[in-house]
């Protein structure tokens, strides 16, 4: 019997992210200390989480979908998993299988006419399933770790048109392109966002789907809770919480216990993630 969407967790949380104008972290796991503290600071903060996973980790191992599905499990607070960026359908299908609360159905390196296409088709899929999802109309420009390579494809900011066509499709979330980068915008004063064009974007699919944000590496405060304000509502972040801990593994590996190794990388990655919390409004909304 199809699952209903009814209950569904992520839906419910970003839902409650845009009625309250705060934002909840997404943040893109690759191990089990990103995926510990992102627990670990939901649960000292009282806020609501995501932990995100790139299709990379259904090549690599299983087990760290199952780890991420029983950390989401036992939390003390709401904290959902969230498939980022599946760029296949093959991958989307096996994906599926698994306790993911939302997949993102990122058929971005199509042409328009085609991603809608295997959006709606996907969409419905996921949906019979229970699972959330989401798209990208238009293209975010850049990469990152776990994400395929698309090439060179140029970037193409989303249009309020293209937005409404996507939300008609039946997605849950829209990942918006209106100046946001993946990976390094080369210093602050490249992130360039148009926040004319989010309003209309805004403006075009509330009440159907709620927006999320990609590309915050090294945001200000100030430009997260810009976005927020402009409705974005999960946002996703990469570098923005693992810049130390990467900058302290560079450092000490092999200079110091591999547990120590472990346990001040996770505080590292929880001091973060919870300053972040507090930026984005979420702090003791769980
Ligand atoms: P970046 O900020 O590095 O792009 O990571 C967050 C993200 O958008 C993942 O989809």
């Amino acid at each position: 019997m199809a699952k209903s969407m009814e209950n569904n967790k992520a839906v419910k949380m970003l839902r409650a992210a845009e009625e309250g104008g705060y934002g909840v972290i997404g943040v893109v796991s690759y191990n089990l200390e990103t995926i510990t503290a992102v627990v670990r600071a939901a649960e000292a903060k009282k806020s609501p989480a995501q932990i995100l996973l790139f299709p990379w980790a259904l090549h690599y191992s299983p087990l760290l979908i199952h780890l991420a599905a029983a950390a989401c499990s036992t939390a003390k607070v709401p904290v959902v998993l969230h498939m980022d960026h599946a760029q296949s359908e093959e991958e989307i299908i096996a994906a599926a299988e698994y306790p993911f609360d939302s997949i993102m159905v990122d058929m971005s390196h199509y042409e328009k006419e085609e991603n809608l296409e295997k959006t709606e088709r996907i969409t419905k899929y996921l949906h019979e399933r229970g699972i959330a999802t989401e798209a990208e109309p238009g293209r975010i420009n850049g990469g990152e770790d776990g994400v395929k390579d698309t090439g060179d494809l140029e970037g193409l900011l989303t249009t309020a048109e293209e937005a409404t066509r996507f939300v008609d499709t039946g997605i849950d979330f829209l990942a918006p392109a209106f100046g946001n980068v993946h990976g390094n915008y080369g210093g602050v004063e490249n992130i360039k966002l148009d926040f004319e064009r989010l309003d209309k974007i805004r403006e075009a699919t509330k009440g159907k789907a709620t927006l999320v944000l990609h590309g915050t590496n090294t945001f200000p405060d100030a430009t997260m809770q810009g976005c927020i304000k402009g409705g974005m509502t999960r946002c996703n972040v990469n570098e923005l919480v693992l810049f130390k801990y990467n900058d302290y593994v560079a450092k000490n590996t092999g200079k110091v216990p591999l547990t120590e190794l472990m346990g001040k990388g996770t505080d590292l990655i929880q001091e973060q993630i919870e300053y972040q919390m507090d930026v984005m409004g979420s702090t003791g909304k769980a």
